[in-house]
């Protein structure tokens, strides 16, 4: 396994030391590309690629669409800054409502009830865009209801999975009988690229994300006789960090969508969190974190080490959160619901007496460009006959 970070840790030495450390890359350059090409380029035949622990993002598996064949086709996506993105184009606007179809089904089939009762889509990807949207293209592959009211979020980066929920949300409540499908889907061939001399900050995106979707139904005053909620939405709430609009970005050129990821980023979140936690919970009477349940989006490890310290989180908390950066990397909007998913099913496994691993009160946080940070608080439900 490539260790990018070695690579990385040279290039952002002082100018001077760069230039004598460079030079001495120099030789090594045509291997380390090779062997970036080989552990992040060229997935083996399940297009899993498995990173062995070797570096220091945890990160032991992540998914990728993209094949050998695929790359061979568009050598340019390799490259950095070559022009590639209608190739990127050609390949998510029809696979990223594809794996989207995956997920929403097999949450239909769990929730057990006919698709003619979805009233609402809300689908979210940042992995490129279309017109008519993703949104479109999954009512067609899932055969919605022509009259399903859909809601198209695009480039809502790694927050969007919390804003998905606390759109839903607003939805269910205000319209009596509503059944929202939920889905979030990204294929990061939008973003994939070769290695760059000048950008460490854009590296580290490519060592962190992968592909993934994940699909939930949400709706209120559920029917007890056919449907098994599993989390409650008590309540949702956007933000803004304050000048931190340069910590997490994107930029869209005709070579590709790059993100861009400030070293600042898991201090800028963790210095913010306990404040939100204060607001949202002191109506509740919860001062103590390590009371509820938590569902963090696994944007990297960083991010959850520092936000563990920060509030003296005992290791459980976060135990789901980094089991799905460790199985998955960081699947941008998807990450919460996978969260979310690990920590229900690891309740039941457990005999535990509700989906909150045993508790009642949880919080979700999702973070993304802006510093955008979602925060919803969740009530866990009894997992007694489930
Ligand atoms: C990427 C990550 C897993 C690497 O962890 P690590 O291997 O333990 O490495 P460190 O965090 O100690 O960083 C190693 C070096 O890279 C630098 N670095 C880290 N992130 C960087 C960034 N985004 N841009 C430039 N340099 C960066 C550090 O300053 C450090 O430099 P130093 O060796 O001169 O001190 C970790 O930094 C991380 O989780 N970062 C957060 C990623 C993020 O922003 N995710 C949000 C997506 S929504």
């Amino acid at each position: 396994m490539v260790d990018p970070y070695s690579y990385k840790k040279i290039y952002i030495e002082s100018l001077q030391e760069l230039q004598r450390q460079f030079d001495e890359l120099q030789r090594d350059l045509s291997d380390f590309e090779e062997r970036v090409r080989r552990a992040q380029l060229l997935p083996d035949e399940n297009c899993q690629v498995d990173n062995n622990n070797s570096d220091g993002s945890v990160i032991k598996k992540r998914y990728i669409h993209l094949t050998e064949e695929i790359l061979k086709e568009n050598p340019n996506i390799c490259e950095h800054n070559a022009p590639s993105f209608n190739a990127r184009q050609d390949i998510v606007v029809v696979e990223v409502p594809k794996l989207g179809k995956e997920a929403a089904q097999k949450a239909i089939n769990e929730w057990g009830q006919p698709k003619s009762k979805i009233t609402h889509l809300v689908f979210c990807t940042t992995s490129g865009v279309d017109m008519p949207g993703a949104d479109y293209q999954l009512t067609k592959l899932l055969g919605l209801s022509p009259s399903v009211k859909r809601f198209m979020m695009y480039q809502q980066g790694c927050s969007g999975g919390g804003a998905v929920l606390r759109l839903a949300k607003d939805l269910a409540e205000n319209n009596k009988g509503a059944r929202v499908l939920v889905v979030c889907s990204e294929i990061l061939a939008i973003t994939f690229h070769g290695p760059s001399d000048t950008e460490v900050d854009v590296l580290i995106g490519q060592v962190l994300f992968g592909d993934g979707a994940a699909a939930v139904i949400i709706g209120s005053d559920p029917n007890l006789e056919v449907e098994r909620p599993l989390f409650e939405l008590v309540f949702a709430t956007q933000t803004l960090l304050p000048d931190t609009g340069y910590a997490v970005y994107g930029k869209t050129s005709e070579a590709e969508l790059k993100f861009h990821l400030h070293k600042n980023v898991p201090r800028l979140i963790s210095n913010d969190i306990e404040k939100s936690l204060v607001e949202i919970f002191e109506p509740l009477g919860i001062s103590y974190w390590n009371s509820i349940f938590w569902v963090v989006h696994a944007g990297g490890r960083a991010i959850m080490d520092k936000v563990e310290s920060k509030l003296g989180l005992k290791p459980e908390k976060l135990r789901a959160t980094r089991h799905v950066l460790s199985e998955y990397g960081n699947v941008a909007s998807a990450c919460v619901l996978f969260v979310l998913d690990e920590i229900r099913k690891n309740s039941i496994k457990e005999g535990l007496d509700t989906t909150g691993e045993g508790l009642e009160w949880g919080v979700l946080f999702g973070f993304g460009p802006g510093l955008t940070i979602e925060t919803l608080v969740l009530r866990s439900v009894s997992n007694i006959h489930k």
